[in-house]
């Protein structure tokens, strides 16, 4: 991340969000609410321009997303299915019990602040890097922050996890929680991903889960990416987010025992490759649906 800029990354997926909601169907398939949402957040956080994100909504910009998906084949529309995705996780732990909800890296996802009034015995909590988090929680004061969403800012890849929710007044780590980490993880260090696992399991009450997105490690111990790997981590890395976190597929399920997480493969309705990259979801001990 380049120091004291706001996520480019964060940015080019809200950005899609709104250019899939001028794809026909799309309003079927992504959660509702979602495009405006997004939209009204990059306005009012000052992330993007009106203009700009009028661009993004219209059928030019959808046609340019859809001319350039060769970089990362499939990624574009599976960004909606992503979003489908991790919403889904969100509501099915909630309603097996879940009373707090973690979003890793939340950049300008709206979860939070669309959930956050339907379920307000909920506690949401975001937490991003600082230059990313400061920016969303200007938009998000603008859009009138629901009283159970709390927005932290913070490097996930300097501060551990474990002293940031202690010293937050509203964390109950013996709650069932959900925990999203939603095209985070290939952004860490191998050193912080299995710290981010660990601290996880110790931060939340039995029966929760964890759900996250990765990138398959290519043959040459690379994040797989595709037919363009090459290009793109070059690409990545020159807008200061390197990808450099990955697992073999296969190496996922000890990995995380290793951290205190089961893999729960029957929670992953759509499990295998999702554009260039995977789903997952883990749960810790005591689960039940
Ligand atoms: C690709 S964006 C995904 C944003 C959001 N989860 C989504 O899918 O719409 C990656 C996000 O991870 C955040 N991030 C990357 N490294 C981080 C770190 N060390 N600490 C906290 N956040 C980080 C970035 O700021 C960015 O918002």
């Amino acid at each position: 991340m380049r120091k004291g800029r706001p996520s480019r990354t964060a940015l080019k997926v809200a950005l899609a969000i709104i250019s899939l909601g001028a794809k026909p169907g799309m309003e079927k398939l992504l959660p509702p609410g979602i495009v405006q949402a997004t939209a009204e957040l990059l306005v009012a956080s000052g992330a993007a321009g009106r203009r700009t994100v009028r661009w993004a909504g219209s059928r030019l910009a959808l046609s340019v997303y859809e001319a350039f998906d060769w970089m990362l084949p499939g990624q574009f529309e599976a960004f909606a299915g992503r979003k489908v995705f991790f919403e889904r996780q969100v509501r099915d732990g909630l309603d097996a019990g879940a009373r707090q909800v973690l979003v890793l890296g939340a950049g300008y996802d709206t979860l939070g602040w669309r959930l956050a009034p339907e379920f307000p015995n909920v506690r949401f909590l975001e937490i991003d890097h600082p230059a990313t988090a400061h920016l969303k929680a200007k938009g998000i004061a603008a859009m009138g922050r629901p009283e159970n969403l709390c927005l932290i800012a913070e490097d996930l890849g300097k501060r551990q996890l474990v002293d940031l929710l202690k010293s937050n007044a509203t964390w109950n780590p013996h709650a069932r929680t959900v925990i999203l980490a939603e095209g985070l993880v290939m952004y860490l260090s191998p050193e912080a991903v299995s710290s981010l696992f660990c601290q996880c399991a110790a931060l939340v009450g039995s029966g929760s889960r964890f759900a996250f997105s990765y990138f398959a490690r290519g043959a040459d111990g690379r994040p797989d990416a595709g037919r363009w790997t090459g290009l793109m981590l070059w690409l990545q890395k020159a807008v200061g987010e390197p990808w450099i976190w990955s697992i073999r597929p296969e190496e996922l399920g000890s990995f995380l025992e290793r951290a205190g997480w089961r893999i729960a493969p029957e929670l992953v309705e759509l499990s295998g490759l999702r554009g260039v990259e995977f789903y997952a979801v883990a749960t810790n001990r005591a689960y039940e649906r």
